[in-house]
């Protein structure tokens, strides 16, 4: 298990004591402020987050293949799951030459090994 995986379970942990400490009765999703700043983006499974997400958006957009290169920054949110939102560096299959950069976010349940891709865009 990575570190971040690792901050991430911890986060999820104290949001769960917390809510019970509060007696939180409404079944509202947990939100523990925003997004912060994922501290390594060479974190293997952020790595395969950002694959994810890519591999998604050529399923999604077959005229815009990209291929994936790094990431350049990276955020993250627990929010009964987890939010990924980073900036992917990649470039088109179609055009090799032109690397530029996406935002990606992701929504993942890591219990349940389930993620899905919310939104991908390119920023520049
Ligand atoms: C970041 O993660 C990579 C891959 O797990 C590891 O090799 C590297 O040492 C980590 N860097 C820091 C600053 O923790
Ligand atoms: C995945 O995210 C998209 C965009 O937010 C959403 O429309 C879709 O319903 C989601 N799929 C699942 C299985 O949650």
């Amino acid at each position: 298990m990575s570190t971040h995986q690792v901050i991430i379970l911890f986060s999820l942990l104290l949001v769960v004591v917390v809510s019970s400490a509060e007696g939180v009765a409404a079944p509202a999703p947990l939100i523990l402020g925003g997004y912060t700043p994922i501290m390594n983006i060479s974190d293997p499974h952020v790595i395969e987050v950002a694959r994810f997400a890519v591999g998604e958006h050529n399923k999604q957009d077959k005229t815009h293949m990209l291929k994936f290169l790094s990431i350049f920054k990276g955020w993250s949110q627990v929010v009964a799951g987890i939010n990924y939102r980073l900036i992917i560096i990649a470039k088109p299959l179609c055009r090799p030459a032109l690397v530029r950069r996406y935002e990606a976010v992701v929504y993942e349940r890591p219990w349940q090994h389930f993620m899905n891709l919310t939104s991908f865009k390119l920023i520049d």
